[in-house]
């Protein structure tokens, strides 16, 4: 980014700045710095994981009180040091950047009148254009769609250009804020597992919240990996309510973890013994991935553009030429990867305020698939290991006729031990996963095949919501 002395510089306010961050102002939070060996893992093969050492910082901010510049930092020093920092990365010799011609003149307009401006406006201006950089940098990546897939093809170079990686805000009931740099990352075709483990988790009585966050850091340059010790930028992905790991929410255990789903996506571990966190592991679909982790704020969390509706040429028909991508798998292993094209649904297949598509039919043994491999989700701390069986996560990725993603979603799912609807079943005991959200639901059945040792997938039907269906295609069914 710099060079020579300015290099020298840059680096030395760097330090600085990873002190003195404003009020609420941007999201990043110093004090991230750790151990853990954070985004430079998606220089790493796909598909394979890494692990590192267990770092759980207690944030220096509470209650997201950030330092003020003090004394020995005057306001006056600060917007200078910001100025240089500005001028050095946006000055169109050195830049990583492409500024066009309009923002080269903004810049030497504004280099003159430095002494007018407040202190904090450079910090300001240099972060605004920074994230307007990397935003330009990551529209252009992510553009070319994979018609296959629907999705964004460079999705991991995406992530490798924004340095992207997540933490977890574990907040306390009394304010205190925990913050957790991911551990290990699994990235696959259409979704990112990241995992969190230590042994210095708080206490989970204590704890109300966990905020899931991806992170990015201000100062990115692209010919290293990014520093860990920099500030950063969060972009709140979701929040959950930890007074939730109750019961319901419970979906499966072995020997000694029990774990819970929260919706959207997370799940959580619990020692069996103690009742307090294990791990915990986020699954995360592609779609609008880079964009939820970077562009949101540490409080408010990225909107989606508004949704123009795309008119559906005969509604009369319903809803046709629609494709699914459905993916079970747990670290890397897949037992499930299928593409089921040209599913269609006719007017009348309206239940509940649900569409129903039907993808495998329980009548038409050709369509049956075998799950592949022994079912089970592994997972593992610094101390223990286990797979908890008949577990695992389920990545849905649905176009709709013009090949957009309509529902995309990556959650933990298990079977469980289930009446067939389409009567008895004598092939053999019958199994079945449910996965629900606000938008639609998935209902998987299974039998167990004895002699093969298989589970076969004997009907898999997805229910779409009426009101989703009617706001993409602007209809009133
Ligand atoms: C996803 O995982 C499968 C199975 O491990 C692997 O064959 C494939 O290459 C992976 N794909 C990507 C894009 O990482
Ligand atoms: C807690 O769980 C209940 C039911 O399981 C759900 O309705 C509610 O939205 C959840 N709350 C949060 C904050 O996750
Ligand atoms: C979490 O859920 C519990 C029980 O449902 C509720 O009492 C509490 O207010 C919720 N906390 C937050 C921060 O939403
Ligand atoms: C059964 O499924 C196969 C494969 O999808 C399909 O070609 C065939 O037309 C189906 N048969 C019936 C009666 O629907």
């Amino acid at each position: 980014m710099a060079t020579g002395r300015g290099r020298l510089l840059l680096q030395h306010w760097r330090g600085l700045l990873a002190l003195h961050w404003p009020p609420g102002g941007v999201g990043a939070a110093p004090g991230l710095a750790g151990e853990a060996p954070g985004p430079a893992g998606f220089r790493k093969r796909p598909g394979t994981s890494y692990a590192g050492t267990a770092t759980l910082k207690q944030c220096a901010r509470r209650g997201r009180h950030y330092k003020q510049p003090s004394a020995d930092h005057p306001a006056s020093l600060e917007s200078f040091i910001w100025i240089r920092i500005y001028s050095t990365a946006f000055s169109p010799k050195i830049s990583n950047w492409q500024v066009n011609s309009a923002e080269k003149t903004t810049v030497s307009m504004n280099l003159l009148s430095v002494e007018d401006k407040e202190a904090g406006y450079w910090k300001k201006e240099y972060i605004a254009k920074q994230r307007a950089s990397v935003k330009a940098a990551l529209a252009r990546v992510l553009k070319p769609v994979n018609p296959y897939t629907g999705l964004p093809v460079k999705t991991k170079e995406a992530l490798r250009i924004s340095g992207l990686g997540w933490v977890i805000i574990l907040k306390e009931k009394n304010g205190k804020e925990y913050i957790m740099q991911h551990i290990d990352l699994l990235i696959n075709d259409s979704s990112v597992t990241i995992i969190w483990y230590g042994r210095n988790w708080p206490q989970l009585a204590t704890l109300s919240t966990l905020d899931l966050c991806g992170v990015t850091p201000v100062f990115r340059d692209r010919s290293k990996p990014p520093s860990k010790n920099g500030p950063r930028w969060l972009s709140l992905i979701a929040k959950y309510n930890l007074s939730n790991l109750t019961e319901s929410t419970m979906i499966g255990w072995d020997r000694l973890i029990r774990i819970f789903c929260l919706h959207p996506g997370l799940l959580v571990g619990l020692w069996k013994r103690e009742e307090e966190l294990a791990f915990v592991m986020a699954n995360l679909h592609f779609h609008h991935l880079v964009e939820k982790s970077t562009l949101g704020s540490a409080t408010v969390p990225y909107e989606l553009p508004p949704h123009t509706p795309l008119l559906d040429d005969n509604p009369e028909y319903g809803l046709h030429g629609y494709q699914l991508h459905v993916d079970m798998h747990s670290g890397g292993v897949f037992y499930l990867c299928g593409t089921f094209r040209n599913l269609f649904t006719k007017k009348g297949s309206i239940e509940n305020g649900y569409v129903k598509l039907v993808v495998i039919r329980f009548k038409n043994n050709t369509e049956h698939l075998p799950l592949i491999g022994k079912v089970g989700l592994s997972w593992r701390t610094d101390v223990f290991s286990g797979c908890i069986k008949s577990c695992s996560i389920m990545d849905i990725t649905l176009l709709d006729e013009y090949g957009k993603p309509f529902w995309c979603l990556s959650s933990p799912v298990c079977m469980r031990s289930s009446v067939p609807s389409d009567g008895p079943n004598f092939l053999g005991q019958t199994y079945c996963v449910d996965y629900v959200d606000s938008e639609g639901k998935v209902h998987v059945e299974l039998v167990w095949i004895k002699e093969t040792e298989e589970y076969f997938i004997v009907s898999l039907v997805l229910y779409l919501k009426i009101a989703k269906i009617n706001h993409w295609f602007g209809t009133a069914y």
